[in-house]
């Protein structure tokens, strides 16, 4: 099996899919890897790294794509690699099949019989906590989020008892606490500021006060918040004014405001609005993390820093790019783990019956295997094998990759 690294071109983009360690760690599995050359360069990993650890230089993405068996990527392949890609070829990266704008491209690869492992469709469940790129992007996302505000504040984070007088710790209030908000809460709290957290999920409340913040509670109804995948289910439109007029005077009062409220799917809720922005303290903070989904305020600016009634207000969109080095070593072993139960002696060994494979696996042999995908397609369900049964003298079959059209397991 060789394992192509192709050089990130989306702009802005500066991690790379696969680091040296995780190359040399393939290359005990059976794996070879192709990089290409300067694909690490600006994630901080030099092209000499790659070879010592054993991967293959190659010049140019062209020839990553023609000699890779795989290649994996942090983005979608671009419309100029499809004449190169070719049928049984596969591709692991984060391409986001289930928005609307990324289904024609799915729809060219599947046409040419390309298998696509989309590493956003992993499912959210314990075994798949290794693999669980959202996860591991998030948490440098929450880290940078407070960083960035800490540089842009004019005060300091921490009390500080000097000889000119006591300086107060900054206030932080972080709403939306999944897996970003509570790493902006650690994150914040560990700098010294006094720390608040909300979020639509009251069952979050012990989280936040286990990392040493204050949750804020608002009388709303929330019993219903969360679905049987854990995450948060939208609301109405009245009951996010609701939140917006509660949370308010916590807003007014902070000196940096954080959020990372999402919905799957849906536009992000707006939580701080305009209003709540004028209240703020001149020189205060906000960093919005929803940006890319519409923002959790409606002064953002995706991918901008603005200033509005004297708050900068950062848009960023990508902020794992700006800590490139363990961003590209959190996603590196995510993949490595992904393909551990996807390749055995350093062949493809997709067994369908396993949740995280189906699950993951947007289009094989030009079928759309996962159920999501195939929801979002408006495709019917596909009948899976069901996994193989543990009686003594009994084999997994070696090969479960084909999937039977019929009525099958109930979608999440
Ligand atoms: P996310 O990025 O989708 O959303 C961030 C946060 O925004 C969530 O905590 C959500 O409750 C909150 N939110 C949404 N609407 C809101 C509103 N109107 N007001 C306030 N807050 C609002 O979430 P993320 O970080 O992806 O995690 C979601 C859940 O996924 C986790 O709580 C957990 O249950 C599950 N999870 C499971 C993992 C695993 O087992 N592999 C790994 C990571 C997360």
């Amino acid at each position: 099996m060789k394992v192509g690294v192709p050089k990130e071109t989306y702009p802005g983009e500066t991690r790379v899919a696969l680091v040296p360690d995780v190359v040399k760690t393939l290359s005990t599995k059976g794996v070879s890897c192709l990089v290409q050359q300067g694909a690490g360069l600006a994630a901080g990993y030099p092209d000499l790294e790659y070879s010592a650890a054993g991967a293959t230089l190659v010049p140019s993405r062209q020839a990553v794509l023609s000699e890779a068996d795989l290649f994996v990527t942090l983005r979608a392949p671009m419309s100029e690699d499809l004449p190169l890609l070719r049928e049984g070829q596969a591709i692991i990266g984060t391409l986001w099949p289930l928005q609307e704008a990324n289904q024609p491209l799915l729809k060219q690869l599947a046409e040419r019989k390309v298998t696509v492992l989309s590493m956003d469709l992993v499912p959210r469940i314990s075994r798949a906590q290794s693999m669980d790129v959202l996860s591991s992007q998030s948490n440098i996302a929450g880290y940078k989020a407070v960083v960035l505000a800490a540089a842009d504040l004019p005060k300091l984070f921490p009390l500080l008892m000097t000889a000119a007088g006591t300086i107060q710790p900054a206030k932080v209030f972080v709403l939306g606490a999944g897996v970003a908000g509570l790493q902006a809460i650690a994150t914040a709290k560990r700098l010294g500021a006094i720390v608040y957290g909300y979020d639509v999920r009251p069952v979050v409340k012990e989280q936040v006060e286990s990392l040493g913040a204050t949750f804020v509670e608002i009388a709303i109804e929330a019993k219903d918040a969360q679905d049987s995948g854990g995450y948060a289910k939208a609301v109405s439109e009245e009951t996010q004014r609701r939140q917006a007029e509660l949370l308010s005077k916590t807003i007014a009062e902070s000196d940096v405001v954080i959020t990372t409220a999402l919905v799957p799917g849906k536009k992000a809720p707006v939580l701080v609005p305009a209003e709540a922005v004028a209240r703020m303290r001149p020189g205060s903070v906000v960093v919005d993390l929803a940006a890319e989904s519409g923002g959790n305020c409606p002064l953002t600016e995706a991918g901008k820093t603005v200033i509005k009634h004297g708050v900068t207000i950062h848009g960023h969109t990508n902020l794992p790019a700006t800590v490139a080095f363990h961003a590209s070593q959190m996603y590196a072993r995510n993949i490595a783990a992904l393909l551990q139960l996807l390749l055995k002696e350093g062949a493809w060994a997709l067994d369908t019956s396993d949740e995280i494979v189906r699950d993951t696996l947007a289009t094989h042999q030009g079928e759309f295997v996962s159920p999501r995908v195939r929801q979002a397609l408006g495709l019917p369900e596909l009948k899976m094998p069901e996994p193989p049964k543990k009686a003594e003298g009994t084999t997994a079959p070696k090969d479960a990759t084909a999937p039977t059209q019929g009525k099958g397991k109930k979608q999440r």
